[in-house]
């Protein structure tokens, strides 16, 4: 386990956030991009999602809807797996971008499959922000804490 830094929070969270936020208009460039995409004919709720890894490139993601609606996945979900597919565990960021004026966080279930790559004691970094630029940096452990876990 990572030590706490004076701030309360380990170096591995205040690296990630740091670089979150030096990659903030990159990441939500992407995450906008990815939004115009977005597949939402029932909600009309357009998300879009990027994920940063270790090696500085970023994955993108949008949300895509169902019929059966239950079968729907997040903007966020899609942008992390496409990640993982591309062989990154190394997961730093992952931001989101919707239209609505309320600053939108991810999901519950989304938190929870962003948590299982923030285990090996890697706290990811996450960035809701509007599409005005209001925004929030935040790390998973702030969204989600007492993570359920296997392992
Ligand atoms: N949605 C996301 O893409 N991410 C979230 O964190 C919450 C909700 C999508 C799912 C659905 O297509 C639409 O937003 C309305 O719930």
């Amino acid at each position: 386990m990572a030590e706490p830094t004076p701030s309360g929070h380990t170096q591995a969270e205040a690296d990630n956030h740091r670089t979150a936020a030096e990659r903030r208009g990159d990441l939500l460039a992407a995450a906008r991009m990815a939004q115009a995409c977005a597949y939402a004919p029932y909600s009309n709720f357009a998300v879009g999602a990027a994920v940063l890894v270790g090696d500085g490139g970023i994955y993108r993601g949008c949300n895509i809807e169902n019929a059966s609606f239950g079968l729907t996945v997040c903007a966020e979900r899609v942008a992390l797996f496409q990640a993982v597919a591309d062989g990154h565990l190394d997961i730093v960021a992952v931001a989101l971008v919707t239209s609505s004026p309320k600053l939108c966080k991810p999901c519950g279930a989304c938190r929870q499959v962003i948590a299982e790559f923030s285990q090996a004691g890697n706290p990811i970094a996450v960035l809701s922000s509007t599409l005005g630029g209001e925004s929030a940096l935040e790390t998973i452990a702030d969204l989600l804490p007492d993570t359920f876990t296997l392992l």
